[in-house]
Formats: structure tokens, C-alpha cells, sequence
């Protein structure tokens, strides 16, 4: 495995694979590895001839100072799990790289972008989207891999690779899980044991919530449902940000049974901010 910190070298590196046809696949991460980084990294190589891990901690997606700098980074146990994962070069550039002086150009993806993490993050799909279109321009791939525990996120990348006729494909994955379904996330290494086991308290709601929601005859409101969720997440010790309903592509707000819907949540536990989201299946009434 290459670790390349300057653009150029990277694309030159590029070069000969490109020259003999063979595909290109990106995995944009920011470190601090999991198995959900790892599955995006061997489903990347089992797709593709060359695989281009980027690993930039990107200072423009975080709204919040104190969550940049508690960002947990490992770069020496980063470069061993990517290499064990297949990934052929390793992209880890500077913060200057990215955003040399005078840097002054941001993309904004609009409507899927503002709900949920937009509302509660500012400026925060500005800098996904940003460095996204920075990362994919750089390597150019065939493809770009995404987890899917960053739902909103994965919406936010398609609109703006359609928007801006990127050729490109997306692929997603499905969330990788610990054993009692908390969603890997590298913000889990913050939790104190007591916190890790209530974090649990997350998926689990949002399955209870899903179950609640399919019980429900098409056309009832899921207010209750919903506030149900809610409830069982503050009672666990979670602060809600929020728990909701949405299209699964455009995020608009579900409020009826029987919709394909995305049951979307955030919530702080132990001071570590946690998301997550299960799909809801559109559901045929019976008879009709
Ligand atoms: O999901 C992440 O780790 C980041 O948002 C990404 C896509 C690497 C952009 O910085």
C-alpha cells in the first residue's frame, strides 16, 4: 500500500492503472477505523482493480470546535487496517491540501440537505459536500463507497453527483453492527462503559419504533408512535435531538402508516453524539 499526501502524486499515481484500464474505486473516510470502514474498503477491492482510501478529518464539517478536536485519530493503526482491507493507496493529505489559501468556493446541495443533521449541524453538509466533490475530482474513481449508518449523508452525495454530472457511481453499504446493534460509529470509542451500554438504547428504540409503526393500520398518524420513541430514548438517559419519519429519497416528512419511509434519529449519550436510521418497507394493504 502507497500512503500519498499530495494531490498530484496521487493522480500520477493514478496514471497506470488508468492507462490499462482498470477500475478505480474511492472510500472517503476520516480515520479512526471500524469493520464499517473496513467492509466499505473489501467490497471496493472485491468490485474494483485499484482501490484509493482518502483519510482527511475535515475541519469544514464540523460545526462544533470541541467535536474537531476530540475527533479520535490513530493513523499508525489506520494505515495497518487499511493495507489488511485491500486498500492500494492510501490518500492522507493536510489540511492545506485541501483548502490551500484563498481557498473560497462551497457547494450547497439544497432541500435533502437542510432536515435532521442539516438543521442541527449548520454549515455541516457544506463541508461534506465540498470535500466530497474536492476527493472526487482529485481521483476521479469509477466508484465511491458509503455507509449507509450516515443515511442522510448518502442522499446529500447522490444529489450532488447528479446535479454535477459527476461520472461516477455511488455504492452504499448497510450499517455494520456491535453485537447488541449499536451502530459502529468512530465517536463510539468516546463512551464510558456505562454510556456504551446505553447507547444500545438507540437501535434498539428505532427498531421498536419500526414494529409500532407496522402494527399500525395504512393511513393512521404516527405522532404516537413516534413520541413513543421518543420517550424510551429520554428514558434511557438520551438527550433526543430528533426522532422522525422521512421519504427514504427526498426526506420529506411521513406522518402516515404504510409509506416506504426512513425512521431517522440523533441523540447525545454520555456527551457523544450518536445517529442512526432503519428503512421502513411501503407496506400493501391487504384487499386493496
Ligand atoms: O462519512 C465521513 O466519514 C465523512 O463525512 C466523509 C464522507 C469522509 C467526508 O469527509
Amino acid at each position: 500500500m502507497k500512503v500519498i499526501r499530495a494531490a498530484h502524486l496521487l493522480r500520477d499515481a493514478l496514471h497506470g492503472p488508468r492507462r490499462a484500464s482498470h477500475s478505480i474505486a474511492l472510500v472517503p473516510t476520516m480515520g479512526a477505523y471500524h469493520d464499517g470502514h473496513l467492509a466499505l474498503i473489501r467490497e471496493a477491492k472485491r468490485e474494483h482493480h485499484r482501490v484509493v482510501v482518502s483519510l482527511f478529518v475535515n475541519p469544514t464539517q464540523f460545526n462544533d470546535p470541541g467535536d474537531l478536536e476530540a475527533y479520535p485519530r490513530d493513523l499508525v493503526a489506520d494505515m495497518e487496517m487499511a493495507e489488511q482491507a485491500g486498500c492500494d493507496i492510501l490518500f492522507v493529505p493536510e489540511v492545506a491540501e485541501i483548502y490551500p489559501a484563498g481557498f473560497d468556493t462551497r457547494i450547497e446541495v439544497g432541500r435533502v440537505a437542510e432536515p435532521f443533521e442539516g438543521a442541527h449541524r449548520p454549515g455541516h453538509f457544506t463541508g461534506v459536500a465540498t470535500v466530497v466533490t474536492k476527493l472526487l475530482n482529485i481521483v476521479q474513481p469509477d466508484a465511491a463507497y458509503f455507509g449507509l449508518k450516515d443515511y442522510q449523508q448518502t442522499l446529500v452525495v447522490r444529489r450532488l453527483v447528479a446535479d454535477l454530472d459527476l461520472d461516477v457511481e455511488i455504492v452504499t453499504l448497510p450499517t455494520v453492527r456491535e453485537a447488541d446493534g449499536l451502530a459502529m460509529s468512530s465517536r463510539n470509542q468516546r463512551l464510558t462503559p456505562e454510556g456504551r451500554a446505553r447507547a444500545a438504547n438507540l437501535y434498539r428504540t428505532l427498531c421498536a419504533t419500526r414494529e409500532a409503526i407496522a402494527a399500525l393500520p395504512g393511513g393512521a398518524p404516527l405522532d404516537d408512535a413516534l413520541a413513543a420513541g421518543r420517550a424510551a430514548l429520554e428514558q434511557a438517559g438520551l438527550v433526543v435531538e430528533y426522532l422522525a419519519a422521512a421519504h427514504p429519497e427526498t426526506l420529506e416528512p411521513v406522518a402516515a402508516a404504510g409509506a416506504a419511509m426512513v425512521l431517522l434519529a440523533a441523540a447525545v449519550c454520555d456527551g457523544v453524539r450518536l445517529i442512526d436510521n432503519v428503512e421502513v418497507a411501503h407496506r400493501r394493504e391487504e384487499g386493496g
